[in-house]
């Protein structure tokens, strides 16, 4: 007999340990303290819902949301930029830290949604962006005003090598060089990103200071910590030396490919960090890393060497497998899972692009969708979801230039198209604008919203939303999902990945298939010290017997089974 496993089973099944996880407390019987088994959700202020119907997302448009999250098993959420800024980088050039972009609200906006996720026990969580700030930052202002300006070491200032001549070859993220001449002073002033955004000179200790202080303000106003943005670049190196060309090849912006050794992940980095994490265990607060690394040992750097640094170092080595290969995945998840640390996965995010276009191939994309959530939701670690991957949003990249929003895209056009397409606004219903706004969005609504939407897909029961919710609620409620150990299986298998979370005798097995073909798969439990012949379906993203033989378990193309081993 071939029983359908809808959510609904999976939520009454649940149901007697749902009230424990609604009274959950800091820290678990295991010790570990709330972040480690929360789900954390990344809000694009701009795109997710809009009170005032002026196009643009507000303050007071999540907080009329967080019933959704709250109902969707979201625990914490992290809003990006919302402070006062000319959003040349949209938000991430902040002209003042101490307040809120009007576009957004006010501050007793940021308050009210604070203390309405208080009620709910979702958490906010702001984006800290340390590294630089907007060229209208009074800050940059007082410091470009004259060379003997107190302010004037709070940026990195230099001399060019020679007339029109930036002091060294750096590149910035955004295209061109790192530096800007100024001319009231006749000085080059350092940017990794874009001309507007110029880099702090954190080896100034007036500067950590002042972003401190920040910090602290935030704290006392209840924010529960911040993401970390950009801290790989905050320091440079000291002697300004020229980072060494790679081959003869041009990036998409036309400047020469550079090995990054002077312009990123300095030393001195990690002594903010731990200066820095002290300020938030003061408020019993956390902080999430925008850790791009290269490999697993500076991403095992980020936790720090006493685990006194980043308490979540996202792992973006996780966002560059950009094809479905279990073999990939399983190496990556080795990697992170095995550092010491506590892994932190993400799929996408306002910089990369959505789930669905990245793996989607074109055939299967729902089951893809649901594939992927089942993936870094089963996993050990905490899981950072980015907005709209639950209903299955896709990208929707500027066709024209003249469409462009994002400064990355305008200036990389056509190689780099730029980040509009991950940003556009949230899909909640299927009317005009998709019930984000009354009015023209700001950036245009995703053409497959009148199916893709939160109404829709509430009331359709195979949907992702509802498969998301289902895992959610099997995460939050599974002893195995939350604490148990990862013990890969079948490891030689180039098309299933799965994988067994072990916690006291309880095993939960999680078989993933990445490909277009049905597979049989032969679990090699017994070899891994679970010797289960029988396994319980908790949850499948197709029609799968309730109970399965682990000699065979049967998964549909693009499937993911979740079971209990009995
Ligand atoms: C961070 C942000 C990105 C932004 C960049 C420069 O990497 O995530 O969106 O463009 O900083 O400001």
């Amino acid at each position: 007999m071939r029983v359908r496993v809808w959510s609904g089973t999976v939520l009454l099944w649940l149901g007697m340990a749902a009230g424990a996880w609604a009274q959950k407390s800091t820290v678990d019987e295991e010790g570990h303290p709330w972040w480690k088994h929360a789900v954390f959700y990344e809000i694009y202020p701009r795109s997710f819902a809009d009170s005032n119907n002026d196009g643009v997302g507000d303050l007071p448009g999540i907080t009329s949301r967080l019933d959704y999250l709250k109902w969707l098993g979201v625990d914490a959420i992290w809003i990006a930029p919302m402070y006062p800024s000319p959003e040349v980088d949209w938000g991430y050039d902040i002209s003042d830290y101490y307040g809120v972009n009007p576009d957004y609200g006010m501050l007793k906006d940021m308050d009210a949604l604070v203390a309405a996720g208080k009620e709910r026990n979702i958490r906010v969580l702001l984006d800290l962006v340390l590294t630089y700030t907007s060229d209208q930052n009074k800050w940059f202002q007082e410091s470009r005003s004259s060379r003997t300006n107190l302010k004037r070491d709070w940026y990195i200032w230099r001399d060019g090598k020679g007339p029109r001549q930036p002091p060294n070859n750096w590149t910035s993220n955004f295209g061109g060089s790192a530096w800007k001449y100024d001319a009231p002073t006749s000085q080059w002033y350092y940017h990794y990103f874009y001309p507007p955004q110029p880099n702090l000179n954190w080896r100034n200790p007036a500067v950590e200071k002042a972003m401190f202080d920040v910090t602290r303000w935030w704290l006392k106003r209840g924010v529960a910590g911040f993401r970390l943005d950009a801290v790989d670049v905050m320091f440079v190196d000291a002697q300004f030396r020229d980072n060494p060309v790679v081959g003869n090849d041009k990036n998409a912006f036309g400047d020469p490919v550079e090995r990054e050794i002077y312009d990123k992940n300095q030393p001195e980095l990690h002594g903010v960090l731990r200066r820095l994490r002290a300020v938030a265990d003061e408020f019993n607060a956390v902080l999430i890393g925008e850790t791009w690394t290269n490999d697993i040992a500076q991403l095992k750097a980020y936790y720090g060497e006493k685990g006194n640094e980043v308490n979540m170092p996202m792992d973006f080595m996780f966002t560059t497998v950009n094809k479905l290969s279990a073999a990939e995945f399983r190496k990556q998840i080795a990697w992170v899972d095995g550092s010491g640390g506590w892994p932190v996965y993400v799929m996408s995010n306002h910089d990369i692009r959505r789930v669905y276009d990245r793996y989607g191939d074109g055939k299967h994309n729902d089951q893809i969708a649901k594939l992927m959530a089942a993936l870094y939701l089963t996993l050990r670690g905490t899981a950072v979801m980015y907005y709209g991957e639950e209903i299955g949003m896709r990208n929707n990249d500027p066709k024209r230039p003249e469409d462009v929003k994002d400064s990355m895209g305008r200036l990389g056009w056509p190689k780099e198209k730029g980040r509009d397409g991950e940003r556009t606004p949230m899909q909640w219903n299927a009317s005009a604008n998709a019930g984000f706004s009354d009015v023209e969005p700001w950036l245009p609504v995703e053409e497959h919203y009148k199916s893709y939407n939160v109404r829709n897909e509430k009331s359709e029961a195979d949907s992702i939303l509802n498969y998301y919710h289902s895992l959610l609620t099997l995460r939050h409620t599974n002893k195995a999902l939350l604490e148990g150990k990862y013990i890969p299986l079948n490891e030689d298998d180039a098309n299933v990945l799965s994988y067994v979370r072990s916690y006291k005798g309880q095993n939960v097995i999680v078989v993933l298939n990445m490909s277009a073909a049905v597979r049989k798969v032969k679990l090699n439990l017994a070899e891994k010290g679970v010797p289960a012949k029988r396994a319980r379906t908790l949850l499948a993203s197709f029609a799968t017997p309730g109970e399965v033989q682990t000699s065979e378990i049967s998964v549909e193309p693009f499937g993911a089974w979740v079971g209990e081993a009995e």
